[in-house]
């Protein structure tokens, strides 16, 4: 699988992530561990999981997804072909929501337990956290870089600011900088004013605040639950906005000629962004991840890309 750059890490990764959200509780084990093999198989090696998943299944607690990944890393003996980013931040049962210092120090030693490992190598701010100073956060995350608990840092849930206001504090002291974002982000727009809380969606001041820094856009929910593809997934409220219908049918017409799906096209037109947008890739079957690293053999030539890109009402 091809691999990009990480922000200004100097570190490559696979342009595919993972998304393991629902593995450990909705995905069974079995199914989990296919799709884990499957992904590896096509060359890829980057994995997303967070301390929180899956919380809010019921009959689960939240840290399934990183027990199973610890599970199948021990079994597989896979550990050291892998990049695993995991999170910090929201809420779950015995932890409150925030980025405090103690927060941070506890939950990642959670985290490396679940896994079973020694080091994460990039782990995120979930979400932000106003009511505790940026000093203490950013200085949390160092130690834990200096400790060798983690490698890198990144943010996800920030608006453009916040991540600006990180930068210089962590500048400023000499500390480890956030080197991406993880953001809603897919194909159709939000609708103005749509609100997701407490998830954040990716919008124009964003892309052109990591452009400028060379921080790298990771897309979450990409593909929308399927709603693409599937009559009985409609598009969120929130995204049935004024341009949502013109974008849709450059989408279809261009996945037509290209023989692929609007999936496909989905996460192949982030791929082809100047610059790189990694879509968090998920799927609970191993015909739907099928279908979706079949868009890693999908060319976009600039026409295409102009055209996507331009579709408005
Ligand atoms: N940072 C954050 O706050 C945040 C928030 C959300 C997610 N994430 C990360 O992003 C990853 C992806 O998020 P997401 O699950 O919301 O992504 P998504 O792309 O919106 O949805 C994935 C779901 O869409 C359906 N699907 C996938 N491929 C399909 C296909 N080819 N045809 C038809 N349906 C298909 C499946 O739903 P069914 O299972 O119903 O079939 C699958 O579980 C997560 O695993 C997690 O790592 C991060």
């Amino acid at each position: 699988m091809r691999t990009v750059p990480l922000g200004n890490t100097g570190v490559q990764v696979s342009v595919f992530c993972l998304g393991t959200m629902y593995f450990g509780s909705s995905t069974d084990a079995t199914t989990s561990y296919q799709l884990l093999d499957q992904y590896v198989e096509a060359g890829g090696s980057f994995l997303d999981t967070a301390n929180i998943y899956a919380r809010w299944v019921p009959g689960y607690v939240g840290g399934e997804s990183e027990i199973l990944l610890g599970r199948w890393m021990r079994e597989r003996n896979a550990r050291s072909k892998l990049f695993l980013a995991s999170k910090v931040g929201f809420e779950m049962p015995g932890v409150r929501r925030g980025l405090r210092a103690s927060q941070i120090e506890e939950e990642c030693e959670k985290s490396l337990k679940r896994l079973g490992v020694d080091t994460v190598d990039l782990y995120y701010a979930h979400c932000d956290d106003c009511n505790t100073p940026v000093e203490e956060t950013m200085e949390a995350f160092d130690k834990l870089v200096k400790a060798g608990k983690i490698r890198f840092i990144g943010a996800s849930n920030f608006s453009a600011w916040r991540l600006e206001e990180a930068r210089w504090v962590s500048q400023t002291h000499g500390w480890a900088e956030y080197c991406c974002i993880q953001q809603r982000y897919s194909y159709v727009r939000p609708k103005p004013g749509a609100n997701f809380d407490p998830q954040v969606a990716a919008n124009e001041d964003l892309l052109d605040y990591c452009k400028t820094r060379g921080i790298t856009l990771l897309a979450y929910s990409p593909l929308l639950r399927g709603a693409y593809t599937r009559s009985d997934r409609p598009f969120p409220e929130q995204y049935v906005g004024p341009d949502t219908e013109a974008r849709v049918a450059v989408l279809k017409a261009v996945a037509e000629e290209k023989r692929a799906t609007a999936n496909q096209i989905v996460l192949a037109w982030m791929i082809h962004s100047e610059p790189c947008v990694i879509p968090l890739v998920a799927a609970s079957t191993t015909d739907q991840l099928r279908e979706n690293l079949g868009a890693l053999n999908i060319a976009l030539g600039v026409d295409d890309m102009v055209r996507l890109n331009n579709a408005s009402a």
